[in-house]
């Protein structure tokens, strides 16, 4: 899609608040600081459209991107970062399990995992419910600049072997530096607007 207009609709500390255009929405999760924010900037062409940083747990909503009215991306706050209290992190689990589990109009879920890392027991919890919960499971392998071109097998069979991935094309390597993989996951996003 050539995308000109996004608009940050809706941010939200509370499923009441919602967005109930119906629009169909595509959420990016994963751990926090794994670069789903970033994602999101690279692909409708904007710098800091999103806001990024360094500190892990910068998004603490969920915040819905109005992509050409067409659909929302979903950006949802990351899991494991450790430096917040257990009431909080549980808080926010809640939170982010109440999108995933009612959310009619979801219908994909990107699952960030950062391409230099095994993932870990969130991962792999977060994996195996998308797929029990009947969604397409799309893994994308973040920070690919990151490592060596010669190393991105080693790593990408890595992942697919911890998640029991079985097919190769459900997994993208991706960086938001280089740009590379965000033609693959435009493919794939347009896909799902039209299907
Ligand atoms: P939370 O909102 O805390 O859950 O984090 P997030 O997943 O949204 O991560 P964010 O996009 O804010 O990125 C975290 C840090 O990683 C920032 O410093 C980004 O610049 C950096 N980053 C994200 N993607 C990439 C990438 O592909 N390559 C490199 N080199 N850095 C990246
Ligand atoms: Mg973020």
């Amino acid at each position: 899609m050539n995308v000109n207009n996004v608009n940050l609709e809706v941010v939200s500390g509370n499923a009441s608040q919602f967005p109930d255009t119906g629009l169909l929405e595509v959420a990016f999760a994963g751990k926090s600081n794994v670069g789903k924010s970033s994602l999101i900037n690279a692909l409708i062409n904007r710098k800091s459209y999103a806001r990024t940083s360094s500190q892990p747990g910068k998004t603490q909503t969920i915040n819905f991107y109005n992509i050409e009215d067409k659909l929302y991306f979903v950006d949802l706050p990351g899991y494991g970062y450790a430096k917040v209290s257990k009431t909080e992190r549980e808080r926010w689990g809640k939170f982010i399990e109440s999108y995933l589990y009612e959310r009619q109009q979801l219908k994909q879920i990107l699952l960030l995992v950062d391409i230099r890392h095994e993932p870990g027991n969130n991962d792999k919890m977060l994996y195996d419910w998308i797929v029990y919960n009947g969604f397409d499971p799309i893994v994308i392998a973040t920070k690919l600049d990151k490592i060596k071109r010669s190393q991105i097998d080693k790593h990408v069979s890595i992942i697919r072997k911890s998640l029991g991935i079985t097919d190769r094309k459900k997994i993208v390597p991706f960086s938001a530096t280089t740009k590379q993989g965000k033609d693959t996951l435009w493919e794939i996003i347009d896909d799902i607007i039209e299907n």
